[in-house]
């Protein structure tokens, strides 16, 4: 029996998670994955009742689920409440708490969606790249932080950037061994030109991959190139590593080649502890709550479902189960179903798929990959 966590969150959040729960489910049905389903709030909704981003109840069954799945945090209604209870901080104690370090983002441009990217067919059709974000280092946690009055209408505001050793080497790992069951190839991203820190991270992965994995092919590109890199040759990059915000950078900019937001998955992964074998782990669409689309059922759910596959693949190993619902996705891109933030800008609002239909459309595509 698999115990998840369903933190849903504001703003689409909610909606999306609806549908993977009816994903959840049906696998429950049909192929018998044992699953125990609890819900908790997170970000602005557990704001409004427990006046920070996540109650402390809230972080122990996150503490002792085999998985979070989280659907969204934020909006415009918590703007001016204090960093630390900002719907973010939710995800962020999440991340910190459960030591998620590695952050998974795979970025796929599906060929039936290929169209809807924002670049030329030919730069982004057949994209498979893995961007491996570290998650709980760098200036996101680094202190101090804070804003300081200097007096005289002066303020300071500060951040620190900050890696050590152990932090860099094991975010490397993960990198590597993803490389090494792909194409055999990394890239690590920093700014060593301008950042000692950038410097460490240099040094570090290249021991690590020269000592460990010198069967691997390593490169290393400064974070503003490989901005740019991304978005001229994409397909040159197969598994990425990078640090924390670095990574939140360039992973929305790799969401972007592969059509919509709506479609990017990711993983977030502790370390293997020795004893149990288990690791913990949190899955969220890379997306973010979308208020302007709360509501209105017109959010796309397949970021959620696709996140979902790889709590299959990562978490219960079910990588057969993860290839079916991927099968799934793909086959209801084919028949030319989409939800309005994958669709042409021709496509008539009467040919949308509204959240809950295309959560239909994907339970329907299963019974056919599957052969039911
Ligand atoms: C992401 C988001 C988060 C981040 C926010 C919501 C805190 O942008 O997961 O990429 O900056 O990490
Ligand atoms: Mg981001």
């Amino acid at each position: 029996m698999k115990n998840i966590l369903i933190l849903a969150g504001d703003g689409i959040g909610p909606e999306v998670m609806r549908e993977a729960c009816r994903i959840i489910d049906w696998f429950g049905a049909h192929r018998g994955l044992e699953v125990n389903l609890e819900h908790d709030l997170v970000g602005g909704a557990a704001y409004d009742v427990h006046q920070c981003a996540i109650s402390d109840a809230a972080m122990e069954k996150a503490l002792a689920a085999d998985i979070v799945m989280l659907g969204a945090v934020g909006g415009a209604k918590w703007d001016n409440v204090d960093y630390a209870a900002r719907p973010e901080a939710g995800l962020l104690r999440l991340r910190s708490d459960l030591e998620l370090f590695a952050n998974l983002r795979p970025a796929i441009c599906f060929p039936a969606l290929a169209q809807a990217s924002s670049l030329k067919r030919e730069i982004v059709e057949g994209l498979d790249i893995m961007i491996v974000r570290e998650l709980t280092g760098g200036i996101y946690f680094g202190e101090p932080r804070g804003i300081e009055d200097l007096g005289g209408g002066q303020r300071r505001g500060l951040n620190t950037q900050v890696y050590e050793t152990y932090e860099i080497e094991r975010i490397a790992r993960v990198a590597a061994d993803l490389a090494m069951a792909r194409g055999k190839k990394l890239a690590s991203s920093e700014k060593r030109n301008v950042m000692e820190s950038g410097q460490l991270w240099y040094e570090e992965v290249e021991r690590v991959i020269s000592t460990d994995y010198p069967e691997l092919e390593l490169s290393h590109v400064l974070a503003d190139n490989c901005a740019m890199q991304l978005v001229r040759n994409p397909k040159q990059y197969d598994v990425l590593v990078t640090d924390n915000l670095f990574g939140d950078i360039l992973s929305d900019i790799a969401a972007q080649l592969t059509g919509s937001l709506g479609m990017l998955p990711s993983a977030s992964l502790g370390a293997v502890d020795k004893i149990s074998g288990k690791r913990r782990a949190l899955y969220e669409p890379v997306h973010g709550s979308a208020p302007d689309i709360v509501g209105q059922n017109a959010a796309n759910p397949l970021a959620t479902i696709l996140s979902f596959a790889m709590a299959l693949r990562y978490s219960f190993a079910r990588s057969a189960d993860a290839d079916l619902l991927e099968a799934a996705v793909a086959r209801v891109l084919d028949k030319g179903l989409r939800t309005a933030d994958i669709a042409p800008a021709s496509a008539p609002s009467s040919d949308l798929l509204g959240t809950d239909a295309m959560g239909d459309a994907v339970l329907a595509a299963l019974v056919e990959e599957a052969g039911l």
